[in-house]
């Protein structure tokens, strides 16, 4: 169908083209008919423009214009007029005029779509996603994606002019251990072999640094088969990053300057750096979390020192066993009832505490179940230690320390809320989490793992106890924490092959598994290795932040649902026999 080409966008014309015979091409969002005059609100990515059809004015349009219908594709041709006094419309940028139609061509017809196109649709997510090049027609998607496309700019810009090189990685590869599942691609040509989808280019970053690349970063697709949350998908994007002969600073200098860009040009916000840093142990103890939020206090407090030589077994016991006893204070949370503490009980039990310890703060009193077992100095001593006032809440919570400290910084997150603490406008948080632990043991397989990945490199001062204690080994590791999000992490790299022997025996990785698995990688190691270290930002994550969403969903043009389906196109979906045999896969 011949068309006149747009002279405009729909979100281009403003008063000073009153006068102008202009084309506009685009989708019906608004339909109006008043009985002797016709109202749309023309749509395209740029914006919404009014065309109006009078049968005095031009007959034939108005009669063909009777037939248009929401998200009908049309061309119109007109005249652009200041509106009539009164009809004005301050919400929208062209609202101060509209276009008099002279020639109408309907494009295309529409279905009425499932759903209406509005901004603060109503409709299911599932619905939404099911049918989602209608959903990213609504301008608060279309704003997401061109947030995501601006900060692709400004990635590809930033480093550039720091000297890095964008390679790409391989997307079929072997796989590589980032603590989640692999997905795998059958090889066809070699029965029973299979190729990994990369968890992250961690390995090929590394073996970029040995060939000389020196600055390495790259925009990527990462893969893993992991449980699905908000603020994860099983395919995602990375900025990832890698550098030669850096050290944890020059990494954080890197990545400062990036999100004071990011802060600028996205938010108009002036950030301060150098960011403030926070040891994984301090966050544990003050937060309760390796990812705190700092946008509130709300500070936990740890009582051991108070029950070293308590009369209470649980108290006494847990000091002892080298356990925990952390606290929360609740200001003027006192009338909580007891309903309300039974539910906030319930949400500590659920998450694997044995129980829940309140009292509430009355004058020189504690009024709690287990006051009666604590001498009148030692509630004395909690009160003061934690600057508890008559109308307080306390929380109380022993047992295993990681465990029992990020219970208690999930109670925290809840009690926030509850109070009312998160404030839409406080400034954003944003800090380092560094000084990880190297291992992480799993009491289910009875053995460490690699908190972050297996080619972190200790402190150099904790080498030593990489056999003897692994526990007390940190690891040169680092998060970035925005808002209680984790949008960062990475390390200082091992980059000598015997150290990085000594770090798959520690995790009980045999030679010969080790050889098999990473081979190529140690093998490279012995041919002038640099020292090297890097960070990978989670790029879906930072947009949803910056775009001021809650879900990733949001900010990604075709995601999946919570349990890994894609609704629009149905995948996963069965394949073919043929495909199958091809691929020497039989289904059991
Ligand atoms: P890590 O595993 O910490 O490090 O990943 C880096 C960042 O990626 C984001 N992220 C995710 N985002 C969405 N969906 C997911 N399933 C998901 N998993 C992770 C997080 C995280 O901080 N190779 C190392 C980096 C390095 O050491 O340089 C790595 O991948 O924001």
């Amino acid at each position: 169908m011949k068309f006149k080409k747009r002279t405009h966008t729909c979100g281009q014309l403003r008063e000073e083209n009153i006068g102008q015979l202009v084309v506009l091409n685009g989708w019906v969002a608004i339909r109006r008919d008043l009985g002797g005059v016709i109202f749309i609100e023309m749509r395209d990515r740029h914006g919404i423009t009014q065309v109006v059809f009078e049968p005095s004015y031009n007959n034939e349009s108005y009669e063909k214009a009777k037939k248009l219908r929401n998200e009908f594709v049309i061309s119109i041709e007109g005249k652009v007029r200041k509106r009539p006094e009164g009809t004005e419309n301050p919400a929208l940028p062209t609202g101060q005029i509209d276009v008099m139609v002279d020639k109408l061509i309907i494009l295309n017809y529409a279905e009425t779509p499932p759903f209406a196109l509005e901004n603060n649709v109503e409709a299911s997510e599932d619905l939404r996603l099911k049918y989602r090049y209608l959903d990213l027609r609504r301008s608060e998607m279309q704003k997401n994606l061109l947030l995501r496309h601006k900060m692709y700019l400004l990635t590809r810009k930033y480093f550039d002019e720091n000297g890095f090189v964008e390679v790409e990685t391989p997307v079929l590869m072997k796989s590589t251990p980032e603590g989640a599942r692999d997905f795998l691609v059958p090889s066809r040509i070699h029965k029973g072999k299979f190729y990994a989808l990369p968890q992250s280019p961690q390995t090929y970053k590394q073996l970029l640094m040995i060939a000389g690349l020196d600055r390495y970063f790259q925009i990527v697709k990462c893969f893993r088969d992991e449980d699905l949350r908000a603020d994860r998908q099983p395919e995602f994007t990375q900025i990832d990053v890698e550098m030669s002969f850096a050290d944890v600073e020059d990494i954080f200098e890197i990545v400062e300057g990036l999100m004071k860009i990011f802060f600028k040009e996205i938010l108009n916000v002036d950030l301060n750096t150098p960011l403030p840093r926070l040891s994984f142990e301090e966050a544990m103890e003050k937060y309760g979390s390796d990812k705190p939020d700092l946008r509130f206090g709300l500070e936990m407090t740890t009582l051991n020192d108070l029950f070293a030589n308590s009369q209470f077994r649980v108290f006494k016991d847990a000091v002892s066993n080298n356990e925990i006893i952390t606290s929360l204070l609740a200001k003027g949370c006192g009338d909580y009832t007891r309903n309300q503490l039974d539910v906030l009980t319930d949400f500590a039990k659920k998450l694997g505490a044995g129980g829940l310890i309140w009292m509430r703060v009355k004058e020189n009193e504690l009024d709690a179940p287990i006051a009666k077992f604590l001498t009148d100095e030692e509630k004395k001593n909690i009160i003061a230690k934690m600057k508890a006032e008559a109308g307080d809440l306390i929380f109380i919570l022993s047992g295993k320390q990681l465990k029992t400290l990020s219970i208690m910084g999930s109670l925290r997150l809840e009690m926030a809320k509850r109070m009312n603490l998160f404030s839409a406008d406080a400034p954003p948080s944003l800090l380092w989490v560094t000084d990880f632990p190297l291992f992480e043991w799993d009491e289910e397989t009875k053995r460490f793992y690699a908190m972050h990945h297996p080619f972190t490199s200790p402190r150099i001062e904790d080498i030593l106890f990489m056999e003897s204690n692994p526990a007390k080994v940190k690891a040169r590791a680092y998060d970035l924490v925005l808002n209680g999000n984790e949008i960062a992490g990475g390390s200082i790299r091992i980059h000598d092959s015997d150290l990085q022997a000594k770090m798959f025996r520690a995790l009980g990785i045999s030679d010969e598994e080790a050889k098999e698995k990473f081979g190529f990688l140690i093998g490279a190691f012995k041919y002038g290795a640099p020292p090297h270290g890097g960070i990978a930002f989670g790029f879906d994550r930072l947009a949803m932040l910056f775009a001021g969403k809650t879900s990733i969903r949001d900010v990604i043009a075709f995601p999946k649902t919570s349990s890994g389906l894609s609704l629009m196109d149905n995948s996963p979906s069965l394949v073919d026999e043929a495909q199958l045999t091809e691929l020497h896969i039989r289904i059991k």
